[in-house]
């Protein structure tokens, strides 16, 4: 038996119905908490961004704590402050996709695997007065599986290592995503990067000397992802990545 309700015009009317407020719903939703979300997002990076450098403190507020921080945008090349660009609306990230913001990595030199690498970097700086007191490079390569995102903190001389963190992965729990592990983080604090002006730091398989000024422990279980991870660090201190700059404060030229 059926009854009127049964129809087959009245099921798919209910369905469309259904449908639509959903939509309507979840759009209204989407919609709604964007402007909340770009709030978080811009908190969480201002989150890894102290943390790398070590200044993070989960009892403080996050937009307190970042007024220490000054943004600003450096010629990859020159190694040269950006000044006449929005250092706050940059997006670096999205200027690595844009060919007419970015250039491309021959082979040889792409040892972090990123292919396109933003002529203009977003750094930030930590002052006091006219003395820089930490120095907070963003940093991102291939590891294993996926692309790590993350920040790298120097000290005021541009060659000791503040601190070191990722903020993007998808590494596998407890293989290469223990780059996470605050016990790992912890041994970058004090290495040097250069050595008679040529990149030192690197990660040790088998694990580094305590003594080694140099040399971090590498991930157990996880080789790729540490070679991923040296990788990138050697890349982003290079030439090709923040070694002018680095230079350039060194020298007292900018
Ligand atoms: C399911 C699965 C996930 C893995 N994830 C990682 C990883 O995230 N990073 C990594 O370097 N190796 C990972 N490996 C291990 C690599 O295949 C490789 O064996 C390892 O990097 C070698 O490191 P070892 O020489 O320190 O043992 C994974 C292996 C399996 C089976």
């Amino acid at each position: 038996m059926s009854s009127s309700n049964e129809s087959t015009q009245k099921t798919v009317t209910v369905a469309l119905v259904l449908c639509l407020v959903c939509s309507i719903i979840v759009s209204a939703a989407a919609v709604i908490l964007r402007p909340a979300q770009a709030v978080n997002e811009k908190a969480n990076m201002q989150m890894n961004i102290l943390a790398a450098a070590g200044l993070y403190d989960p009892n403080q507020s996050i937009a307190d704590q970042f007024q220490i921080v000054t943004t600003r945008l450096v010629n990859i090349e020159t190694g040269e402050f950006v000044e006449d660009m929005d250092a706050e609306r940059y997006n670096q990230r999205r200027a690595a996709k844009d060919p007419s913001m970015n250039r491309e990595l021959s082979g040889d030199e792409d040892i972090a695997s990123i292919k396109r690498q933003a002529k203009i970097a977003k750094i930030y700086l930590i002052e006091n007065g006219e003395q820089i007191e930490k120095i907070i490079l963003p940093i991102h390569g291939y590891g294993l599986w996926s692309t790590l995102y993350g920040f790298m903190a120097l000290e005021g001389d541009a060659n000791t290592v503040a601190g070191l963190g990722f903020y993007e992965h998808a590494e596998t729990p407890g293989l290469g995503g223990e780059v996470d592990n605050p016990n790992w983080k912890a041994q970058w604090t004090g290495k040097q990067v250069y050595k008679d002006d040529a990149v030192a730091l690197r990660l040790v398989k088998g694990g580094a000397s305590r003594s080694d000024m140099y040399g971090v422990d590498g991930l157990s279980g996880a080789t790729l992802t540490s070679r991923g991870v040296d990788n990138l660090l050697k890349f982003w201190m290079s030439d090709s990545g923040f070694k002018p700059f680095l230079d350039n404060l060194k020298q007292g030229r900018i």
